[in-house]
């Protein structure tokens, strides 16, 4: 068995991984990335396409982190990887804050300057990223992503795949549904129904493109 780990993605958002988990002394021996990938990602040899995942978990690897920025799509590439054995490990920064209290599943990317307060819970492949703030009693449903710089106070819940754009801010106690998409710098002031994209100060649904 190797203790080698395995980066599924190869893009900006693995790099920030890598180094996340270089930071806490684990050596990812390979990306696996599509077939536009690059051939290394700092510095780390890019398996093309996920077939490799199979003949990497033959050899013996068993840890894996899935680095894709892409909520769905993370979630999906996860439940992959476990069911061919691989156990998701976390890339939590030393440099970020996370409040004995707080509950962390598997998966998770916790970036450089985030703070978790007490009685937190972060689900399997959520992202909380750089500088995010999730407050105390906060809820980060499954693969949902917390954009840079995002504020949230006490009590916030957000739904599975749910996505908040860098710099997004929640007053105490709002209750954010699944696949909900929220532009960067939305101030979010009420309750948000799953699947809705909003946006703005304070937040509103979003205007449809024109066909
Ligand atoms: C919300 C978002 C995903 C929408 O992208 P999109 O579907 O391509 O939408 P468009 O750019 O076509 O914009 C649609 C409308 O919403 C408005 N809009 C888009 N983003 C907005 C925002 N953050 N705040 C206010 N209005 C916004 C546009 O001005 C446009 O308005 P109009 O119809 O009056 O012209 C994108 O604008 C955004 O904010 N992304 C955040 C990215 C981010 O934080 N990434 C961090 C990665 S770590």
């Amino acid at each position: 068995m190797s203790d080698g780990l395995i980066v599924i993605g190869a893009s900006g958002h693995a790099k920030v991984c890598i180094e996340l988990l270089r930071d806490t002394g684990q050596h990812v021996s390979f990306c696996v990335g599509g077939a536009d990938s690059g051939d290394i990602c700092l510095g780390v040899p890019v398996l093309h396409g996920d077939e490799h995942l199979e003949a990497l978990a033959r050899q013996g690897f068993r840890r894996a982190f899935v680095a894709i920025g892409a909520n769905a799509l993370r979630q999906r590439l996860a439940a992959a990887v476990r069911a061919l054995g691989f156990e998701l490990v976390n890339a939590v920064s030393p440099r970020a804050m996370v409040s004995p209290s707080a509950t962390i599943g598997h998966g998770v990317a916790i970036m450089a300057g985030a703070v978790i307060n007490a009685d937190s819970s972060i689900a399997d492949l959520a992202i909380i990223n750089t500088a995010a703030s999730v407050d105390h009693d906060g809820v980060i449903g499954e693969a949902a992503h917390i954009g840079p710089q995002c504020g949230l106070a006490g009590n916030v819940h957000v739904g599975p795949r749910s996505f908040l754009g860098i710099g997004s801010r929640v007053i105490p106690g709002v209750s954010i549904g699944a696949d909900v998409v929220a532009g960067a710098g939305s101030v979010i002031i009420s309750n948000v129904a799953q699947n809705a994209r909003i946006a703005g100060i304070p937040a509103k649904t979003m205007r449809k493109k024109a066909p």
